[in-house]
């Protein structure tokens, strides 16, 4: 399944680079465009909130979304990971997978299993 990410200080950079993923699509200003079946990647922030460039990507290239993993961080309580539940309640597409910051080598291994499975 195609991997596309958003990542702003690297995390979830890292995590695609670990699984060995080369062919992601990363979104730098949300002007880029996929045409066949995908996953999201994305960051939280704000408090909660998607990051500007995903909500830009996703409101030009939503049909073809297959499921959605989210890094985050729990020091923000109840915001933790939220981007990823917006996306799924708003794209009805499943949440894959929650992972704090860049991940343990489980969480790695976990959303490889996720992203292979879909
Ligand atoms: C300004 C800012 C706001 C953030 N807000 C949240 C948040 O609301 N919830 C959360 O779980 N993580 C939040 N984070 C943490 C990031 O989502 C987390 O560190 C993530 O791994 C960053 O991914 P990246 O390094 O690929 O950009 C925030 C980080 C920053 C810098």
């Amino acid at each position: 399944m195609k991997v596309v990410y958003a990542s702003r200080t690297g995390n979830v950079e890292s995590i695609i680079d670990k699984i060995g993923i080369n062919d992601a699509i990363k979104i730098e200003d949300g002007s880029e465009s996929v045409s066949e079946d995908f996953i999201i990647f994305t960051y939280t922030d704000g408090y909660g909130d998607v990051p500007s460039e995903v909500i830009e990507f996703l409101d030009k290239n939503s049909s073809n979304l297959k499921g959605v993993i989210v890094s985050g961080d729990s020091s923000y309580g109840d915001a933790f990971c939220k981007a990823g539940d917006v996306i799924s309640e708003e794209y009805n597409v499943p949440l894959l997978y929650k992972v704090e910051n860049g991940g343990s080598d489980e969480d790695i291994e976990n959303i490889k299993n996720e992203i292979n499975k879909i």
